[in-house]
């Protein structure tokens, strides 16, 4: 988890400017904090004393699964809020759906509680949402960086796997004597690869031994996918994230990213239990 930058968002405006207009000073009691036991305390708290004029550096806290990540931050966001951060600056990150709405709704009910006079209507946490959620939005404000057509449709994983089952008949490998791995499974391993950074012949070896003897079709399958995608404006779940890497290679569209925030809070969870990382598990950073 990191909240970090150094000077005020626009050039020439100070951090003391973007207090001064929101209202300073915030109420400096930690009140709120006080559900918190020490270590979860400690993190809420890491870096927020010379706010709003000076922003907190980069923290990064691991912890078990069920130990109180999203309490905290939530915890960390109210605090920064009440403690004078704009909360429109604040870019909140999850990986699922209702992590990102847990963390805010807490975060708003927090900040709701502390707020007193002046730190009320100080506006809600806009930049909150899943990975896939931000990066769509992003996407749509560069599209042209990346050479996408900001109409772009989203597509979810039964759409994704509809269309590639679509190049699959079109390419004849629906029809094989020997049967060519469903329209599920050709999803998987594509989206597999392409977040592993690893070849087709790779993956299907590693983790889809069974559909080793189709590699190289596997391979024709997905060119020919991407390139529906693209005569379709379509991007898929794995794309938002994809493109948004890639719009971020972009220096101008990364500084004025960047600009937009004042710094970024990120829950996830990975596996330490098996040799390769997954999004969900036991543990959490
Ligand atoms: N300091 C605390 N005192 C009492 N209860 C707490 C404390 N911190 C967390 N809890 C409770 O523990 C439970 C788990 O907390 P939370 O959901 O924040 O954990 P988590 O680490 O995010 O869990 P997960 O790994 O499932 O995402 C919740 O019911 C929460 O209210
Ligand atoms: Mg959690």
């Amino acid at each position: 988890m990191s909240y970090s930058r150094k000077a005020g968002a626009t050039p020439g405006r100070t951090l003391d400017d973007a207090a001064q207009e929101r209202g300073t000073p915030m109420t400096l009691s930690s009140e709120h904090l006080s559900t918190l036991n020490p270590s979860q305390r400690a993190a809420a708290e890491y870096g927020t004393a010379a706010l709003p004029h000076q922003l907190p550096g980069p923290l990064l806290i691991i912890a078990g699964a069920g130990t109180g990540k999203t309490t905290t931050l939530a915890h960390r966001v109210a605090h920064l809020v009440a403690r004078g951060a704009d909360p429109r600056r604040i870019l909140l990150l999850t990986f699922t759906r209702r992590a990102a709405e847990t963390m805010t709704r807490r975060a708003h009910q927090i900040a709701a509680q502390v707020a007193t006079g002046d730190v009320s209507g100080r506006g809600r946490i806009e930049w909150s949402g899943t990975f896939h959620a931000i990066g769509n939005r992003l996407l749509r404000m560069h599209a042209e960086a990346v050479g996408l057509d900001p109409g772009f449709t989203v597509l979810d994983r039964s759409d994704a796997e509809d269309l590639l089952n679509l190049v699959r008949h079109e390419l004849g490998f629906s029809k094989q004597a020997t049967r060519f791995p469903k329209k599920g499974t050709c999803l998987a391993i594509y989206s597999h690869a392409l977040n592993a950074g690893a070849a087709v012949e790779t993956t299907v070896e590693g983790a889809f031994p069974w559909c080793a003897s189709w590699a190289e079709e596997l391979k024709g399958l997905f060119r020919a996918y991407v390139d529906a995608k693209q005569r379709r404006h379509v991007l898929d779940y794995d794309d938002l994230l994809l493109y948004w890497f890639h719009l971020m290679q972009d220096g101008a569209v990364a500084e004025s990213v960047r600009r937009r925030f004042d710094g970024s809070t990120t829950s996830w969870s990975m596996n330490t239990r098996t040799r390769t990382h997954s999004r969900r598990g036991s543990c959490g950073a």
